[in-house]
């Protein structure tokens, strides 16, 4: 009796001193639901290496990738609600996939938002041996070609299979999508040419168009890049309307406490204020949202409206997911 005693104390002691231990005191895992040296892992990399500064922990990375992204967001989804367990993802991942996949998890009501986080448009862009001067004529090299070409995407559903079937649908052409676990794989085989085409976020390919490996026919925004005014915006390039802005939010599973959640969107806040991050996510073609939507409600807010907006549009096409 005495040992339960003692054993209840000893198990009340060491409950009582990690209930007062202040978050975060260990390391944040962030998920990022596809593969390393994408886009998204692009940016959880630049985010988390200057977030752990006011944390005051390492942040660690984990790529989950398949399916576009929704293993990855499912992890999440069934992690403890402490706050070391943290989504990254984006339109595709957090919107897009609940119109086409029978997901095992609700992307509102099983998970907390922290902040809205930058959004980067799309390039057009393809290998360089593409004989295409500029988005006509490449409209007309698909439309000849297109028995023999391939487009890369990150799986059914994501952003770029869904703007690669939003580009077939406006131009009337068909060719074959060939999914990777994320576009940073993809990229590679479209430089190398097992590829021919992608759409692709300018985070992922801007780099490789400025050094000559890939080309680029125009970018999905009505305004051409700061970061890149050589690229013509579809408007210009002859495809009006074809706006594809691909944002990202940061997540935590639904019923993480308050104090870890202001923790987290506090470190947001403070990275994306850093001139020298704003620099590096400019470069890459991504824009910062207003402070005042770095928060759980600017996220909660632009979410809901996204799936209102985009699910009758996602289900009206009839993309199916893998
Ligand atoms: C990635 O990180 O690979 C991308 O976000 C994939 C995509 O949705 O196109």
């Amino acid at each position: 009796m005495l040992g339960r005693l003692l054993a209840a104390a000893l198990l009340a002691g060491l409950v009582g001193s990690a209930q007062a231990q202040p978050y975060p005191s260990r390391p944040i895992t962030f998920v990022v639901p596809f593969a390393a040296g994408g886009p998204t892992d692009t940016l959880a990399r630049i985010l988390t290496e200057r977030m752990r500064v006011p944390l005051g922990q390492t942040v660690i990375i984990e790529n989950a990738t398949g399916a576009a992204g929704s293993i990855g967001v499912g992890r999440v989804a069934r992690a403890a609600p402490d706050g070391y367990t943290v989504s990254i993802g984006h339109w595709s991942t957090h919107v897009v996939n609940g119109a086409i996949y029978a997901l095992p998890y609700d992307l509102l009501a099983d998970f907390d938002p922290v902040a809205l986080l930058p959004a980067n448009p799309q390039l057009i862009v393809t290998k360089t041996s593409v004989p295409a001067k500029d988005l006509k004529e490449l409209i007309d090299w698909l439309k000849q070609n297109q028995e023999k070409i391939s487009a890369g995407t990150a799986g059914a559903g994501s952003a770029s299979h869904v703007s690669g079937a939003y580009l077939q649908s406006i131009t009337g052409t068909r060719f074959p999508f060939i999914p990777y676990r994320g576009t940073g794989p993809a990229i590679q085989d479209l430089i190398a040419g097992q590829l021919d085409i992608m759409v692709d976020q300018s985070s992922n390919s801007l780099p490789h168009v400025r050094s000559g490996k890939l080309k680029a026919y125009a970018v999905t925004a009505k305004s051409r890049l700061p970061s890149a005014p050589d690229i013509p915006s579809v408007d210009e390039a002859g495809m009006p309307g074809f706006y594809i802005s691909v944002w990202h939010g940061l997540w935590v599973p639904k019923g993480t406490p308050k104090e870890a959640i202001a923790k987290l969107t506090a470190a947001v806040q403070e990275t994306l204020a850093d001139p020298a991050i704003r620099a590096r996510l400019t470069e890459l073609g991504q824009d910062i949202p207003p402070r005042e939507q770095q928060t759980p409600e600017g996220l909660a807010a632009h979410h809901k409206a996204e799936i209102e907006k985009w699910w009758p549009i996602i289900k009206a096409a009839n993309i199916k997911g893998e």
